[in-house]
């Protein structure tokens, strides 16, 4: 089985479109315990099924570790995304979202954390964690301590995750090589700064291209993509008539190829501690996008009980 690739904009980086999202592995007490073998076992699945992009932060408990512990002896088969502006050391008993400080001190010093729990040299994309302002993160002089890394070899690539309303002045900001973006059909209403991403020439790395599993069968909508009550999520995929488009799909097979059918985005950074979960989100993947007349008559029935997905307003129309 082979996985469709896209190159990840102006990174030049051949990215398989499923990608992995490594916050399942954070652990308790902000997720669920996971056993240090188990952790080993998914990530060389992920690799042994050619996946070649893997996505991380500081914020997620012992995910970096346990990418360094159990894959950094197959480095060069990964693209390695992390993030900034992150406490070092945060008290696990703290609410999350955890206080970001983007400095440049608490940057350079979460990229040298990074870097020792990773067990390698070089991140290929730091990531601006949570989307702070533009004003902010010129305060802070933010980009200059990231440019400082790229500089040093450290980092390859500047990032952000970005969400409305920040996103439109993060991509006016004209400094960025890839932008995380969450999206699914569920949250639809980055659709468009998505395509200005990719228009820029930037990267574009999608998350919650599962919609967190909230559709699956096994989940049962007792989850629901991060900014939606699950409630709200169920309500929506209900009114929006889209289960009677499936024609024996299962729901994630229709979710994720719905995500994959993005024409701008480049890999969808899907998170999963459950193997079989990881072997089936394969599976879809290499299926491939939706066929067009079905993409099309999906967009038009969720639209239709509208675009907001937690994240505010949609987007402008122009750049
Ligand atoms: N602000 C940020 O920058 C930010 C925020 C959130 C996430 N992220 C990144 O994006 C990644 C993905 O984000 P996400 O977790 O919000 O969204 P996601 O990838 O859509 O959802 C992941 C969830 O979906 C479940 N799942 C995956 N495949 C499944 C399947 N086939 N059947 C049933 N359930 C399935 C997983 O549970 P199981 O373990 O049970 O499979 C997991 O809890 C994260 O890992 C992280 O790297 C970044």
């Amino acid at each position: 089985m082979t996985l469709l690739t896209r190159t990840l904009g102006r990174t030049g980086f051949d990215a398989s479109i499923l990608g992995y999202g490594a916050m399942e592995l954070r652990g308790a007490p902000h997720g669920r315990e996971i056993a240090d073998a188990d952790a080993g076992t998914i990530l060389n699945a992920v690799l042994d099924a050619g996946i070649n992009v893997i996505d991380t932060s500081i914020d997620y408990g012992r995910s970096e570790e346990l990418i360094g512990r159990f894959v950094s002896a197959r480095r060069d088969e990964y693209f390695l995304a992390s993030k900034c502006g992150c406490p070092l050391d945060p008290d696990p008993s703290w609410p999350q979202p955890y206080p970001h400080d983007y400095t440049p001190g608490n940057v350079r010093a979460g990229v040298d954390q990074s870097l020792r729990r990773l067990q390698t040299d070089h991140l290929d994309l730091l990531q601006v964690h949570m989307s702070p302002t533009r004003e902010r993160l010129e305060a802070e002089q933010t980009v200059e301590a990231m440019l400082a890394l790229r500089d040093e070899g450290k980092i390859r690539f500047l990032g952000i995750s970005g969400t409305l309303p920040n996103l439109v002045d993060h991509l006016a900001m004209g400094v960025f090589d890839a932008f995380q973006i969450p999206y699914s059909a569920l949250q639809r209403e980055h659709d468009e700064l998505i395509t200005q991403a990719a228009a820029v020439g930037a990267g574009t790395l999608i998350r919650g291209g599962a919609a967190r599993g909230a559709p699956a069968e096994d989940k049962g909508w007792s989850v629901s993509p991060i900014g939606m009550r699950a409630d709200e999520s169920e309500r929506r995929w209900r009114e929006s008539t889209v289960e009677e488009l499936l024609d024996g799909m299962s729901r994630i097979e229709f979710v994720l190829r719905f995500t994959l059918s993005h024409p701008d985005l480049h890999t969808t950074i899907v998170g999963t501690a459950n193997p079989a979960h990881l072997r089936s989100n394969v599976e879809i993947a290499a299926k491939g996008p939706l066929p067009a007349d079905l993409y099309a008559e999906a967009k038009r029935r969720i639209d239709s009980v509208g675009r907001v997905g937690g994240y505010g307003s949609p987007p402008p129309t122009a750049p």
